[in-house]
């Protein structure tokens, strides 16, 4: 356990710190001024020679659905528990809910909800039980409790089950219930880190529809991670991080027509050398799974250039509009599925270790 989590103490435990409750606290939205829900300013953290997050900077509106999409060991948990004030910056800064997240943690601590990747329930107790002791850490106002237990069981459609242990829950089901819980107290921001992680895609529809609702019915902001490049379409805003560095911020439309209005798919008989004849004549153009892909902005004219410039045998031709993963391709040069959450040394960062 590092320094930073114990720093955290309970709130590690995914319980969070002991908090008082607000005047304000029954009643959702709740809305302090028009400033922006979390606001980054060159935030980094190191941890040796390890650059887990090496200078971001970004704005979430209130009320918005943000989400942080990278591969493993991108930087995605670091960056929320900087935000969430369970890890110290070792440079930049952060507001959250206006609040610094170093100099007023306990305000940020008051007015956030978190779900950690790990599942931090107890599974030998209920639904319910679990909920109830989270209340207290919470100071929850006690004839706040029963009403609020309800009303989230209710949001994420657990009500039947919240006398049933914990144990007797499917995955699904048991991130349903955390992200429960971490509404329980009102918070004005809930942060779910990889709140989809090892679910079936059925089980992650459910999930977003949950999200959604919550963003809907109690004019919460979201701000989760996640890696599945799909489903990061349901968000209003997407930041794509890779190394510790944001490499792309925007809508999920805006980002997919930055990169070109399609994507043209070549399996060769030689991929290596129609990579390079290609990339001589100046496409943008990255190998990939099914061959090699080029961006191109008009696809319906782009086929038979590429195939000639190519300059090798082609034996497939497949033209697609682009998706978030040829978004990540296209800023990378990699597939997000290639990665293996290596950590990068700050020497290979300083060397451009990047390939496009
Ligand atoms: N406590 C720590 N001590 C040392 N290195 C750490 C620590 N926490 C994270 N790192 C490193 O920082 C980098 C970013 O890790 P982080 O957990 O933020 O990635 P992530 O994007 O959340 O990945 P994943 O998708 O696997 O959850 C990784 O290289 C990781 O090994
Ligand atoms: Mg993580």
């Amino acid at each position: 356990m590092d320094a930073d989590r114990v720093r955290a103490g309970t709130a590690v435990r995914g319980q969070g710190p002991v908090v008082s409750a607000d005047a304000d606290f029954a009643q959702r939205p709740v809305r302090d001024g028009a400033g922006p829900a979390v606001d980054v300013h060159g935030l980094a953290k190191r941890y040796g020679e390890v650059v887990a997050v090496a200078g971001v900077d970004f704005s979430v509106a209130q009320g918005e659905v943000f989400a942080l999409l990278g591969p493993n060991g991108a930087g995605k948990s670091t960056t929320i528990k900087m935000l969430c004030t369970l890890a110290r910056p070792t440079s930049g800064r952060a507001t959250v809910a206006g609040y610094d997240v170093l100099s007023a943690a306990r305000e940020v601590r008051r007015r956030i909800g978190l779900v950690f990747q790990e599942q931090t329930l107890d599974d030998q107790l209920t639904a319910e039980e679990n909920l109830r002791f989270h209340a207290v850490l919470y100071g929850v106002p006690h004839d706040r409790v029963e009403p609020r237990i309800a009303r989230v069981l209710d949001l994420v459609a657990l009500s039947d089950r919240r006398r049933h242990l914990v144990s007797t829950y499917s995955g699904g089901m048991a991130r349903r219930l955390e992200i429960a819980r971490g509404m329980l107290h009102t918070p004005r921001i809930l942060f779910l880190d990889e709140p989809t992680l090892g679910l079936d895609p059925q089980t992650r529809a459910l999930m977003w529809d949950d999200v959604l609702r919550l963003r809907e019915e109690e004019g919460v902001t979201i701000f989760l991670t996640t890696h599945y490049m799909d489903e990061a379409e349901y968000a209003d805003r997407i930041a794509i991080i890779d190394h510790g560095s944001i490499i792309a911020l925007g809508t999920p439309s805006a980002l997919k027509a930055s990169v070109g209005a399609d994507t043209v798919t070549l399996g060769t008989d030689d991929d290596e050398a129609a990579l390079a004849s290609l990339k001589r004549v100046g496409y943008t153009a990255v190998h990939t799974e099914g061959g090699i892909t080029v961006f191109v902005d008009d696809e319906e004219s782009a086929v038979g250039p590429i195939v000639s410039a190519a300059e090798v045998p082609v034996r497939t031709v497949r033209a697609r509009r682009p998706t978030l993963d040829d978004v990540f391709l296209h800023f990378t040069g990699r597939e997000i599925r290639e990665q293996h959450g290596e950590a990068v040394p700050m020497f290979a960062r300083a060397h451009g270790a990047r390939r496009r």
